[in-house]
């Protein structure tokens, strides 16, 4: 079985700063890295290091940063059959990390915002699950995640980066994944950590159409909700260094897992150690855990 990732392509050029500037301001920074980045990209080389069949339905241009883009996708064996060549740039991401690992993004989109309803595989079958995140347009999102709602999939949306969401699309969506600052953007509120107005604000995700939803919470581990059960995780102990492609790691991991046919319990668990890995190392494809990594610190 495999999984299907309709999203986005980038390039990271990522530098490390004593802080992230705010407006008008310089700062200087240490040399630049290139690397292969955009959350579409980086779940789908999650999921591909987790063991899990994956194709990837995306946008590049015809520039120089193309390959370096494709560069994870390409070493990871994710399948670039459905990949589309377009006039237009390359997706490009301005990464600023500082030295507390937090970083701030800034994505030029390009190529990615060109994918369009036509470029969609018309068979999904054998696909177990798709996975949808929020930088590309939304008429190719809402249009996959219908698509695969009717041919049996499971649809997983990574509301991310965050935006108000589309009612719409939520009633193709599964599971919801957010982290805090999007869970205060579905919310219409302020940040909470108070860990029951958190499940009761994770809980009122349901009401918007997924059976499941998980909130995110970095260092807090994370959560996630069924009209049943509540499962709470504590963070696994790591020293962060770039917090770049957590998230994704954590969506690619646990819809890896899923179509593996493993529990949600277990899923999400594998899925939080290897998003606290990510954060130990520079980059987000480069920094992602292989599955044996995540085992050992799994201990199983
Ligand atoms: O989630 C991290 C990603 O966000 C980066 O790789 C960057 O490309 C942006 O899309
Ligand atoms: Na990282």
């Amino acid at each position: 079985m495999s999984v299907l990732v309709v999203g986005s392509i980038n390039a990271d050029i990522t530098v490390r700063a004593e802080r992230i500037p705010g407006p008008g301001e310089t700062v200087l920074g240490q040399g630049a890295r290139l690397s292969p980045g955009g959350k579409g990209a980086n779940q789908a080389v999650a999921a591909a290091l987790a063991g899990a069949a994956v194709r990837m339905v995306g946008a590049v241009g015809r520039d120089a940063f193309r390959d370096v883009a494709l560069a994870g996708l390409q070493r990871s064996g994710v399948d670039l059959s459905d990949l589309q060549i377009l006039d237009a740039p390359t997706g490009l991401a301005l990464i600023t990390v500082d030295p507390a690992a937090e970083n701030a993004i800034t994505v030029a989109s390009g190529a990615n915002t060109l994918l369009s309803p036509a470029h969609l595989p018309e068979r999904l079958d054998g696909f177990t699950h798709l996975l949808l995140q929020q930088e590309l347009g939304p008429e190719v999102t809402l249009a996959a995640a219908r698509h695969a709602q009717a041919s049996g999939l499971r649809v997983l949306l990574n509301a991310a980066p965050a935006r108000s969401p589309d009612p719409e699309l939520l009633q193709h969506v599964h599971h919801l994944i957010v982290n805090e600052h999007e869970l205060a953007e579905f919310s219409g509120g302020s940040l909470t950590v108070e860990a029951s107005a958190l499940e009761a604000a994770a809980r009122n995700l349901l009401t918007c159409g997924p059976d499941t939803a998980t909130v995110t919470l970095g260092a807090l581990g994370h959560l996630t909700v069924t009209s049943g059960q509540t499962l709470r995780f504590m963070a696994h102990p790591v020293t962060p260094v770039d917090t770049t492609g957590a998230g994704d790691t954590f969506c690619g991991v646990l819809a890896a897992r899923l179509d593996q046919g493993e529990a949600l319990h277990a899923a999400l668990q594998a899925a939080g150690v290897a998003a606290s890995l990510t954060c130990t190392r520079a980059g987000a494809q480069d920094a992602m855990p292989h599955w044996a990594e995540v085992q050992a610190r799994l201990g199983t």
